[in-house]
């Protein structure tokens, strides 16, 4: 079921104050699609709606709202609200895109730091799933655009760097995403799901985690916050991979984090406005799983073609065997 134009629909998005969000209510809106978008970020989103209409073809109306989709009160307050600024009884286009990071180790970061994650990561999704999908049903043609994650089949970054939260959530958000296909086949055929999976996109979602953990700019963290953001075995391990000086005072650790975040953004393959562009083709095409970036790729195939080497990093990443040239002589 491909969509043949966005213009005259209308789009719900989640996290739409930054990154991937933000771009993609900015491209729907300049499409000529009206969008309500949300985030925990009141100022944020706001800004998003105000740059959107800039952009927008006459008609096209924005509205942003301010909603944590880890608390079910408010999604569904997100949607009422929708509901009434858009005086409208159905949304074609539902972009579960809210998400942050954080709880990378199940053994030493907090459970309260685990449990944030996973809460917006995945119950956040299945809220808006709740709350939305009887007016993407109640639409002619809908589409719920769920945001796993490379994450969401590999769950992990590499040597040394769990992903433990993140990854339970993202896995759950792609198990769902594929489990309502057939449900959606056999109970509303002209609703359809699809699941995004980025690799590295350039985006603040760094800086923008630690705020949706209640933590302030990097600049302005105690050394209780630095330290339990960055506990001292793994300052130890920066300090062994030359990343981090020894006895380096709290305020390298603060500058640090700070680079990390812009390096993060200003240093990854994809921008988020090309992300927000594939995600939107491959919403186009009908596509049901639409991985953004070579890098997504990459794992995918290498995680399909060696499951068993999934997290022996070497093995996974090793050049796949050359078959040896149709008449090459035998060694
Ligand atoms: N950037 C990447 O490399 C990358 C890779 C894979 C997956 N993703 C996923 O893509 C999605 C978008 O990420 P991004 O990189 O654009 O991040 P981002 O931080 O730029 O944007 C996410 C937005 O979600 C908002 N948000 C956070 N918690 C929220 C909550 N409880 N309720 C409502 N809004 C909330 C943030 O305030 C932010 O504005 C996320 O689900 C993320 O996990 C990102």
């Amino acid at each position: 079921m491909a969509v043949d134009s966005f213009t005259g629909k209308l789009a719900a998005i989640t996290g739409g104050g930054s990154g991937m969000g933000r771009e993609l209510a900015r491209q729907l809106a300049a499409q000529g699609c009206s969008v309500a978008a949300c985030d925990l970020n009141a100022d944020a989103v706001a800004d998003t709606a105000a740059a959107a209409r800039a952009g927008a073809p006459p008609g096209v109306r924005v509205t942003s709202h301010t909603c944590d989709v880890s608390d079910e009160a408010q999604v569904l307050r997100f949607r009422d609200e929708l509901l009434t600024g858009h005086a409208t009884d159905h949304v074609d286009l539902v972009f579960s895109n809210a998400g942050i990071g954080g709880g990378s180790s199940f053994i030493t970061d907090s459970r309260q730091e685990w449990e944030r994650t996973f809460a917006i990561d995945w119950w956040g999704v299945y809220y808006c799933a709740r709350a939305f999908l009887p007016l993407l049903i109640a639409s002619s043609d809908g589409v719920l655009v769920n945001t796993s994650s490379v994450n969401g089949f590999w769950a992990s970054l590499g040597p040394g760097v769990p992903q433990t939260a993140y990854s339970t959530a993202k896995f759950a958000v792609k198990g769902f995403s594929e489990a309502l296909i057939e449900d959606l086949r056999a109970h509303a055929p002209h609703v359809r799901v699809a699941v995004v999976m980025p690799g590295h996109v350039g985006t603040d979602i760094i800086a923008n985690s630690f705020r949706a953990r209640g933590l302030p700019e990097p600049e302005h963290m105690s050394d209780a916050q630095l330290e339990e953001l960055i506990p001292r075995d793994t300052q130890a391990e920066l300090i062994r991979a030359g990343l981090l000086a020894q006895d380096a005072p709290a305020d390298e650790l603060r500058q640090m984090l700070v680079r990390a975040n812009a390096d993060f953004r200003d240093k990854a393959p994809v921008s988020a406005a090309e992300a927000a562009t594939i995600i939107l083709d491959g919403v186009r095409s009908g596509a049901w799983r639409i991985l953004v970036g070579e890098d997504a790729k990459m794992i995918d195939a290498a995680v399909r073609a060696k499951p068993e080497a999934s997290y022996d990093y070497a093995e996974l990443f090793s050049a796949p065997a050359e078959e040896p040239a149709a008449g090459a002589p035998e060694e």
